[in-house]
């Protein structure tokens, strides 16, 4: 049953997304491979062969436009989970950006432009850069484009940001993820997820490092494992439909840009700090597919390597912890590179009162105003949302 499940949640994110779901259009590419366990499955390739293949066998095909527009979301992401650093993460519900792509005959063939970028917040938005080559949206857009073989047509892009910048919740990757879903949905869908976890991770390497624990989870919906980088694997992770889980994700106002949170971190770690962490890792990953919270949440709590390091970089960390600890959650650490705090529960109403305590203790602890949400896992990853074919 839980691998009917699974294949039906994959297929329907893949089917929303305008992707394709077979594996490949040959015995060696864009294979996606299904194992027989029940709680999970794996998504691999060989990146860069991968990416030629993709580019060259695609190169030919010059795709036309199947829709003169198309609107895609991407949600937000909690990367690392806690003791899973560069290779753990899951997507939350609730908030993500939005990316519109459209045919535009103003722009050069085979070429991307940005039109807009808005946002709830003004000034954190106009920061953004609207240059292709420097903005997630773009660099991902592009990279889709390229893969596909885009040639003949141009388009223009337009962002959304519903996630504030900097804040640990994945929000380039969310913006990557939503071009990169839009793009190819504009174009058919040729390419596979894991071509679009590349896209996004062309966007991720340009702005903060080469991690794929934010735009996987984002693009896949769910946990996602990323059990190696080269070639790039990827394991999504089933957490159980009938069991409950919450995110508490508690936001400061406060900016901790993820290149100087990945600058903070120790080149080497001593042999029981990694017993520890890749214990508590497997935990996690075990407590994911049984879907047992409360492990969940202390394997989450347990990073003794990368949180040390940057808790004290965020004002009131510590302090917020603590409290969230009291006040009943299972489990609290760094969400992604934060400074967002998220912890875990297994009831919304808990889930409030956590949050509560946890923006009390931002305050008290390190004199930053903080806002709440209570999140669910998004199980569905970047959708398409509209579409138009005048
Ligand atoms: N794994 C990355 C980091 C996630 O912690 O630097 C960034 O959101």
């Amino acid at each position: 049953m839980a691998a009917t499940a699974a294949t039906a949640v994959a297929a329907a994110a893949a089917a929303a997304a305008g992707m394709r779901t077979s594996i490949s259009t040959t015995p060696t590419q864009n294979r996606r491979e299904k194992l027989s366990c029940s709680h999970f499955s794996t998504f691999r390739c060989v990146s860069p062969s991968s990416k030629t293949q993709a580019v060259v066998q695609s190169a030919a095909s010059d795709p036309s436009p199947v829709f003169s527009s198309v609107e895609s979301f991407a949600p937000a992401t909690v990367a690392n989970l806690g003791p899973g650093f560069d290779f753990l993460g899951c997507a939350v519900d609730g908030v993500g950006d939005i990316v519109t792509v459209s045919v535009d005959q103003s722009v050069a063939p085979g070429n991307l432009s940005i039109s807009s970028i808005s946002g709830d917040n003004y000034a954190a938005v106009s920061k953004l850069s609207r240059n292709p080559n420097s903005n997630c949206a773009g660099i991902a857009g592009a990279a889709a484009m390229r893969m596909l073989g885009v040639r003949s047509v141009g388009i223009s892009l337009r962002l959304h940001k519903g996630l504030p910048l900097g804040s640990g919740l994945g929000s380039s990757a969310a913006s990557a993820a939503a071009a990169a879903v839009a793009v190819n949905a504009l174009f058919g869908g040729h390419l596979s997820l894991r071509d679009l976890v590349l896209a996004g991770l062309e966007s991720e390497k340009t702005v903060s490092g080469y991690h794929a624990d934010n735009i996987a989870p984002s693009l896949m919906g769910g946990f996602v494992l990323i059990r190696s980088y080269d070639p790039l694997e990827l394991i999504r992770l089933e957490f159980p439909s009938d069991r409950e889980l919450f995110f508490v994700l508690v936001s400061p106002e406060f900016e901790a840009p993820t290149k100087k949170m990945r600058a903070a971190l120790p080149e080497l770690v001593k042999r029981e700090e990694h017993v520890a962490n890749s214990s508590q890792a497997a935990a996690l990953v075990a407590a994911v597919l049984q879907g047992n919270v409360r492990v969940l949440g202390s394997a989450l709590s347990s990073d003794g390597i990368v949180e040390p390091k940057r808790a004290p970089l965020i004002p009131g960390m510590v302090a917020v912890k603590k409290a969230a600890m009291a006040a009943g959650a299972f489990g609290c650490t760094i969400s992604g590179s934060g400074p967002t705090a998220v912890a875990v529960v297994d009831d919304e109403g808990k889930g409030e009162e956590v949050g509560k305590r946890m923006v009390e203790a931002f305050l008290m602890g390190g004199g930053l105003k903080a806002s709440s949400v209570v999140a669910r896992l998004d199980r569905l990853g970047a959708r398409v949302i509209s579409s138009r074919a005048d």
